[in-house]
């Protein structure tokens, strides 16, 4: 089979690192894919959006599947684009991607179906939710409705951070047009934890659970990025974790979405909080996870693409999973998620055996050496058989590859070992 992955970043690397071990696989090709990418797969210079090149590329190459990475072309309708000429495409369709494109729908959907989440409120009018949150206090969340790469929101301690947030999002509309709504949310105490799962209509076949780490600095403060880092199991959740959050969340939502007349095809993603009384969702996303997607495939026995193929074709999945325990640590552009200089030379990536497991999000190749070319740089993972030894050599697989104007934390994980330390 030709496969095409739609993408460039660190989940597409791992994506297309995946595909490649298949034994079904013909040719892998990623648009735009990177550098790095171009080591096991073919890049073809088009952008992730242009959905009219990206057909006639997949016509023109016989590709039989074709994988969307990020939530914007799936938002923006790729996967009912190639459906419409014939293509075999995995992803929900425009409608059903807006359990993630839109957080008032996504919200509407949880209200109406008894879907676990927190309480929240959506607001046009800056005034309206200026008053709501000082009526409501503090810790509160403020969230942008449209799509803002993980940025777009607000965890506040206080009132005045929430009247800055709202501020930023609806008067210097800071995220664009994704900031026109906003959703104001009642702030969740909790164990956070991440599960993905194949859809398809009211089957849903859940991926192994892992954690993200959100926040840019040490002990999981400082500002909201794309992810610094995840894991993979997380041991500190309950032993039912997983199931109680497929009965209660997963399962509910799939038939939520057939109810709704958006039956969902695809990877679901869940971000969940265990609170006191159970798991609660803090969004969905229509696509796999990044960085936790770099975890959780070097965990996956089975081969993916036959995994997908099965899934596409309504039949339950083979889905094997390696005991051992994976971390994964980003590398990140000093000054991230604010701004950031590219092309900073990263001298010492070739320090890394073939062993290690590397996905890129954000480098390039200049006069044969790389170099940051984004926000987060990449992602270096590790398999081991118990998690803090993942940890640990994770850990020292980064210290050797990093270099100056790059910062990573080196505390992923530490939830899970329940270290003091950062806390
Ligand atoms: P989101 O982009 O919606 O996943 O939010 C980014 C991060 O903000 C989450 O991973 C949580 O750490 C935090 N967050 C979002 N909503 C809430 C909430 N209602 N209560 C507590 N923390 C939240
Ligand atoms: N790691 C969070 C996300 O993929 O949105």
């Amino acid at each position: 089979m030709n496969v095409l992955v739609i993408g460039k970043g660190g989940r597409e690397h791992a994506l297309a690192w995946k595909l490649v071990q298949s034994d079904q696989v013909g040719t892998i090709y990623a648009a735009p894919g990177s550098a790095a990418i171009a080591e096991v797969a073919v890049t073809v210079d088009i952008a992730e959006t242009d959905g009219e090149a990206l057909v006639a590329f997949a016509k023109d190459k016989a590709i039989d599947l074709t994988i969307v990475g990020p939530e914007q072309p799936l938002v923006d309708g790729m996967v009912d684009r190639f459906e419409a000429e014939g293509l075999k495409i995995f992803g929900p369709n425009r409608q059903a991607a807006e359990i993630e494109g839109s957080k008032a729908f996504a919200k509407y959907l949880m209200a109406t179906y008894d879907i676990p989440t927190a309480d929240h409120q959506s607001f046009t009018d800056y005034d309206e939710a200026v008053a709501y949150v000082e009526e409501k206090g503090a810790p509160i969340v403020i969230k942008a409705d449209g799509l803002a790469s993980g940025k777009g929101v607000t965890v506040a301690a206080s009132v005045a951070e929430a009247v800055d947030a709202l501020t930023e999002i609806m008067k210097d509309a800071r995220f664009g047009a994704a900031g026109d709504q906003v959703v104001v949310e009642e702030f969740l105490a909790g164990e956070e934890f991440s599960l993905m799962a194949f859809v398809n209509g009211e089957n849903v076949y859940p991926l192994v659970l892992s954690q993200d780490h959100k926040r840019a600095f040490l002990g999981d403060k400082g500002p909201n990025t794309g992810g610094m880092g995840a894991y993979s199991p997380v041991p500190q959740l309950p032993d039912d974790a997983l199931l109680t959050a497929m009965v209660n969340i997963m399962e509910p939502t799939a038939r939520a979405m057939i109810a709704e007349g958006r039956p969902y095809c695809g990877l679901l993603y869940a971000g969940l909080i265990w609170t006191s009384t159970g798991p609660k969702v803090i969004e969905f996303n229509c696509r796999f996870g990044d960085p936790e997607t770099q975890v959780v495939l070097p965990r996956l026995k089975s081969d993916l693409l036959q995994v997908m193929n099965d899934v596409l074709n309504g039949q339950s999945p083979d889905l094997e999973w390696d005991e051992r325990a994976c971390c994964g640590i980003v590398l990140a552009s000093e000054g991230y998620p604010g701004s950031y200089e590219k092309g900073t030379p990263l001298p010492n990536l070739h320090e890394v055996d073939t062993q290690t497991l590397m996905f890129h999000a954000g480098t390039k190749q200049v006069d044969g050496g790389w170099q940051s070319d984004g926000g987060r740089i990449l992602l270096v993972a590790s398999l081991a058989s118990h998690l803090e030894a993942a940890i640990d050599q994770a850990n020292q697989v980064i210290e050797r590859v990093q270099s100056d104007g790059t910062f990573y934390r080196e505390d992923i994980g530490y939830r899970a070992l329940n270290k003091a330390k950062y806390a």
